[in-house]
């Protein structure tokens, strides 16, 4: 990585329309908050930025759905956004907001400099007017069939099934989202960035990471698949791209500008400006100079993003700075692909996701097992999944039974034996047996390699790679537990105490340097273990390269007699119990919004063979007994006669039947399924049901069944 003295540090300025789920801080948040606090403690200046993006056809759209105004979607979401990112440990120096008045300013600012430098085309052209709703349509208004692969609900500017980029008019049937009608063109003039006219120096400058001949970056320091976007839109040829839009939400486009009446800056030039009005809100309030950061060739940018926002960041808003002269370009934009859940795309609309501050409330007390699992399947290069049970094995075997475990028997036998003093040692005394022994002393040999691993941690983490360096750190408590295992102190106190007094100096080293190292992953843990160790609150100001540069010479990090306080508890399991709630959860929050909307909630799964479902033994049956399991909204208890024998089944459908009505009902039960425990309730197969022409769940009728195609009731 190129190397410099200043760093402005940018995550996506999320949409206030929604609540943040957990693909939010996997893919554009989680990254940036380990690579800012990582550059705090090296020693660098930092800021690190981020906002709500209050503009745009997805606050209106939102607006609409609630039946309320964007004022009041963008006031509630931003305060909920807000503080739900302070709650999950997000280390900005700023988050602040696109409708402060400041953020109006510059964004016109930008708007009036790029007109009046001639880097517009004012161009006329037709678009969909809604004639009942009497508005010209965003993209996101308007839905019709993608020309590419024939899906029905595509949007105006991109199909969300294939990821093709459209434009309103390519769509096959348009239909306006407002009024349902089929829209009509219409002309309007609008203000458009020549990108055209930029793609050869862009195509130098991403390709070469060159600008004027100036080296501005490595480009092997930027990932493939962000390269790989660049380049396939510029090998398709830039086109000139509206930069206003004819909507009543949003920036006005600057009164003294001809003809601007009515116009709104687009939504994709205002926002990513939003990260310059942040800073001037930032520096004002901190005494700072904004301009040291986005205009002086010492400050690098970076721009942590997910994968749809590609284009706009390393194309559209390089090519606006560009225009307008004196800014700094990204030195990098590390974006992040997609992290989708239980085997499924994330989706706000269907309800299929894990919301943030639910976690928050449910998990108390538990925001780095979240951080860390999300950090572990960081998208980084490709999509990736976030899954319940994946949740509970990291926690519970790498959270607790690696870095928890260390610690904590560490500080037990450091309490036991020394008094909960780090113990003094004498080295020339020492000859231990050791896996890692070299020439130099045991300790010695230990403490250059711990600096290497955090080395290695760094480099990792400058390297954008932090699922790596997420396992180093995780490498380094490994070590301890080894260091632990083969000296097994708590036998050799009898028979080799000097030696203990070595393992367990060292390991107390280790447990230091882990306040340290994990700090940039599993925030709240840093500080619980710095209270641990009654060492002072981590400033930020380049703990980490003190410590590196410490144990290259061999210096402790503690002193010996050094006092450190009792054990806690870092981390503790997860019950499966916890995790089977949290699945059901999800299953049944979307199979809700499934019915409501009327429509399947799930695309057709994979094509199984015959075989696949001759495996399957359905019986018909008759429920004998129902009651509700207690402390449960979702599951009853049935008892099913099937004939030959009598089954316990728990199934999910509480809110839909009360129990004494279905005693009597005929149903059909999949009868060789694998028993599972739920709520401690063995269910011995399941009851199959389907939706209704309502979207209502519904059983599946034996006798019709059979009679000649399935019915529902
Ligand atoms: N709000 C956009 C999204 O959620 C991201 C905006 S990033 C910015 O996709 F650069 F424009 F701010
Ligand atoms: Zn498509």
């Amino acid at each position: 990585m190129t190397e410099k003295k200043r760093y402005l540090v940018t995550s996506a300025l999320p949409y206030a329309n929604g609540p943040l789920h957990i693909g939010h801080l996997g893919g554009a948040y989680l990254s940036a908050d380990i690579f800012v606090r990582f550059l705090r403690l090296t020693g660098k200046e930092v800021v690190y930025i981020c906002g709500s993006d209050e503009h745009g056809a997805a606050i209106t759209i939102r607006a609409k759905k609630e039946g309320t105004t964007p004022q009041a979607i963008v006031d509630k979401y931003h305060a909920s956004i807000k503080s739900t990112f302070e709650k999950i440990g997000m280390s900005f120096d700023i988050y602040h907001r696109t409708s402060a008045p400041i953020h109006h300013e510059t964004s016109q600012d930008f708007f009036r400099t790029l007109y009046k430098n001639g880097e517009f085309l004012e161009k006329t052209s037709e678009q969909y007017y809604d004639t009942k709703a009497e508005q010209f349509l965003a993209d996101r208004y308007i839905t019709g069939t993608c020309p590419k692969c024939g899906h029905t609900d595509a949007y105006g500017d991109q199909c969300e099934k294939c990821g093709s980029t459209l434009s309103p008019t390519e769509l096959i049937n348009p239909r306006s989202t407002l009024s349902g009608e089929t829209p009509e063109l219409r002309e309007t003039t609008h203000w458009y960035l020549q990108l055209d006219k930029y793609e050869e120096w862009l195509r130098e400058w991403i390709e070469n990471g060159k600008l004027n001949g100036q080296q501005l970056h490595d480009p092997n320091d930027w990932k493939n698949h962000v390269l790989g976007q660049c380049k396939s839109w510029l090998d398709g040829g830039l086109q000139p791209r509206s930069m206003t839009r004819d909507l009543d939400w949003g920036i006005d486009v600057p009164s003294d500008i001809p003809n601007s009446e009515g116009k709104k800056l687009y939504v994709w030039l205002d926002a990513p400006i939003g990260y310059i009005s942040a800073t001037k809100e930032w520096a004002a309030n901190n005494g700072k100079d904004w301009k040291q950061y986005w205009q002086d060739e010492e400050s690098a940018l970076v721009h942590f993003i997910g994968k749809d926002n590609i284009v706009f960041h390393c194309l559209i808003f390089p090519a606006i700075l560009k225009s307008h002269g004196d800014y700094v370009l990204p030195i990098n934009v590390p974006a992040n692909q997609f992290l989708n859940l239980e085997g499924k795309k994330l989706s706000t609309s269907k309800n299929w996701a894990v919301w943030v501050h639910e976690y928050v409330e449910e998990f108390e007390g538990r925001i780095d097992e979240l951080r860390y699992n999300l950090i572990k399947n960081m998208p980084e290069q490709r999509d990736s999944e976030f899954t319940w049970k994946g949740f509970q094995d990291s926690t519970n075997n790498e959270l607790v039974n690696n870095f928890a475990n260390f610690v904590n028997r560490v500080v037990v036998l450091t309490n036991k034996y020394y008094d909960g003093k780090v113990p003094d040692f004498n080295p020339d005394q020492i000859i231990i047996d050791s896996n890692s022994q070299t020439d130099t002393s045991f300790h010695d040999s230990e403490l250059l390699a711990l600096h290497d691993q955090l080395q290695d941690l760094g480099e990792q983490i400058r390297s954008y790679e932090f699922r790596a360096a997420l396992t180093t750190l995780l490498g380094i408590s490994a070590r301890g537990n080894q260091l632990l295992q083969f000296n097994e102190p708590w036998k050799a106190i009898k028979t080799q105490p000097e030696t203990v007094k070595v393992v367990l100096n060292i390991s107390l080293q280790i447990v230091a340097a882990l306040s340290v190292a994990s700090r940039p992953f599993l925030p709240f843990t840093s500080d619980k273990l710095r209270g641990l160790l009654n060492l002072p609150p981590i400033e930020d100001k380049g703990e980490l390269t003190d410590l590196l540069s410490n144990l290259s010479e061999g210096n402790p990090i503690l002193a010996a007699g050094h006092t450190i306080g009792d054990p806690i508890h870092l981390f503790t399991k997860i019950e499966d119990s916890v995790i089977d709630a949290q699945v059901e959860k999800l299953n049944a929050t979307a199979a809700a919004v499934g019915a409501a909307n009327g429509t399947p909630y799930e695309p057709i799964k994979e094509t199984i063979t015959f075989d696949d479902f001759s495996k399957m033994d359905i019986r018909t049956g008759v429920v004998l007994e129902a009651e509700k399991v207690k402390k449960t909204k979702k599951l009853l208890k049935l008892k099913i006669d099937i004939g030959a024998e009598q089954r316990t089944v728990v199934s999910g459908i509480a809110e839909y039947y009360d129990p004494e009505k279905i005693i009597g009902q005929e149903v059909l039960l999949l009868a060789n399924l694998a028993p599972r425990k739920l709520r401690g309730i063995e269910s011995q197969g399941m009851i199959l049901m389907a939706e209704n022409e309502k979207g209502e769940l519904a059983f599946v009728q034996p006798k019709e069944a059979f009679g000649g195609g399935f019915t529902v009731k």
